[in-house]
């Protein structure tokens, strides 16, 4: 036991000793070791799906519903999520994690698989998630913004460019409590 303690002793001095002398490389340009991009990726995959699995899904097929999201989604996420027909940009190629481009994503067709997803969108745009530039949208936003938005990231799944534009256009179209007239 006390040789098991202060091996521990030293194995935490000797972090403290590396860290501290600033040998850690911060930058985004030096990416994890594959075996630490597992091991951050596996328990960001449980936090939230157990943070996500309560969660009460509301149908999320409705026209107005979709334009709501489509006109968030355009406003605020194609910087770094891009949407189809638009070329990376400055900010997303420099992300590190990379934001995952939805659009490039198979469309769900399972019910069960598509509630699961549902979910854990949702928790992570209220949330966001620490250390990797995915903002909390639930700070500013209200739970059925965000549903929303879930509707409209779930449909965005294998969208062709035409698609995109015609329901960020019929989007304008409706009225909504809250515009995003970005440029
Ligand atoms: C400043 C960049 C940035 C913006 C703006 C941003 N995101 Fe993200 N988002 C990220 C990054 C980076 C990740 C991936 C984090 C990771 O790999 O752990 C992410 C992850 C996600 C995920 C989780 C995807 C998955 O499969 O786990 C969802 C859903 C999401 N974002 C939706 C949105 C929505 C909707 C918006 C707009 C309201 C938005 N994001 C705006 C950077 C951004």
């Amino acid at each position: 036991m006390k040789k098991l303690l202060s091996l521990i002793s030293v194995l935490l001095l000797l972090v403290i000793l590396v860290l501290g002398s600033g040998a850690y490389n911060m930058a985004a340009t030096e990416k994890h070791w594959s075996i630490t991009e597992k091991i951050i990726e596996w328990a960001r995959e449980n936090s939230i799906e157990v943070r996500a699995r309560d969660l009460t899904v509301p149908p999320l097929d409705g026209t107005e519903l979709l334009a709501k999201g489509a006109e968030h989604y355009n406003a605020m996420c194609t910087t770094c999520h891009l949407a189809p027909g638009l070329k990376p940009t400055e900010l997303s190629t420099g992300l590190y994690p990379q934001a995952p481009v939805f659009h490039q994503r198979e469309p769900i067709t399972d019910q069960i698989d598509k509630l699961d997803h549902a979910k854990e969108y949702f928790w992570v745009i209220k949330n966001g998630l620490k250390m990797t530039a995915m903002p909390a949208w639930g700070l500013s936003h209200d739970d059925d913004t965000i549903w929303a938005m879930t509707a409209f990231v779930l449909k965005l799944h294998g969208m062709a460019t035409e698609q995109y534009k015609d329901l960020v256009e019929s989007a304008k179209h409706s009225s909504h409590d809250h515009a995003h007239d970005h440029p």
